[in-house]
């Protein structure tokens, strides 16, 4: 592990049957650092982020979070240890406000039994977690909406919500899987200076996308994969012309 390294993956192989979903994979997110991961369909990069959270076990290689082997420990674990996440199939719960939903990001802080321990909390902890949700949707611009339940708001802003649920433990690494998926011009426009807004507080960021143009706008460093396998890294003016990379997406 190289020192000022948030993150290091180290050849994680996942496979599904006969598909080597992630093949050998290894690289870093250094500390205040956006990087971004993209590659066509099935990649396996949602794996990869499965596997760095504790979704999924790697069948070989090693993720390491500042140092620490990251398999030994539970998804709602991670969130105390400094990183948290986005889905790219939006997970919200539709029976709880958006108020609630963003809470649900402080769980593992406040009690350890997830869905119920928001509302298992006494009068103090209520407050220090509500003033949480109400700072990061203050941020995020989204306040108008805390009341509301997920059907009754509009696309772009679910997506703002599962951001909000992924900041309002206050992670040093945040992961964002697609978060500018089915956003229109005005909203991929206001994610990405959020991004930077996130980015300014110290918050080391890793983001899947599959749009090059955003990734090329909003990240330091860039790695692309292709059938499981990295196949480049680097600048995002390096990888852009790079040939193996302009072919796996030619072939798309
Ligand atoms: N739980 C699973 N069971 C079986 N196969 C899976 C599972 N999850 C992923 N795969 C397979 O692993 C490969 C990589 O999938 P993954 O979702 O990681 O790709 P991706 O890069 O995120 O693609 P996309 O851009 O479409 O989101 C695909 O072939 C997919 O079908
Ligand atoms: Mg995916």
């Amino acid at each position: 592990m190289e020192k000022g390294n948030i993150l290091d993956i180290d050849r994680a192989t996942k496979s599904f049957g006969g598909i080597k979903a992630v093949d050998g994979v290894s690289f870093s997110v250094k500390k205040g650092q956006i990087k971004a991961l993209v590659g066509p369909n099935g990649a396996g990069k949602t794996t990869l982020f499965n596997i760095i959270t504790g979704l999924y076990r790697a069948d070989s290689g090693d993720v390491l979070f500042e140092g620490k082997k990251l398999f030994s420990y539970k998804p709602h674990e991670l969130v105390k240890l400094g990183i948290s996440r986005t889905f790219q199939n939006i997970q919200l719960v539709d029976t709880l406000t958006v108020k609630e939903n963003i809470a649900l990001g402080l769980h593992s802080k406040v009690k350890s039994n997830p869905i119920y321990a928001i509302f298992r909390l006494n009068r103090k902890q209520e407050k220090e977690v509500f003033e949480k949700v109400n700072k990061v949707s203050k941020f995020l611009k989204i306040e108008e909406y805390l009341n509301k339940f997920p059907n009754q708001v509009p696309f772009g802003i679910k997506r703002l919500i599962e951001i909000a649920r992924a900041l309002v433990s206050e992670p040093d690494l945040l992961l964002l899987d697609e978060p500018a998926a089915g956003l229109n011009e005005d909203e991929t426009e206001f994610l990405l200076k959020s991004i930077f807004r996130v980015w300014e507080q110290g918050i080391s960021i890793l983001l899947i996308e599959h749009d090059m143009e955003f990734v090329t706008n909003c990240s330091h460093s860039i790695v692309v994969m292709d059938s499981g396998k990295k196949i480049a890294e680097g600048l995002p003016s390096e990888v852009m012309n790079d040939y193996r990379v302009v072919k796996a997406y030619m072939g798309e």
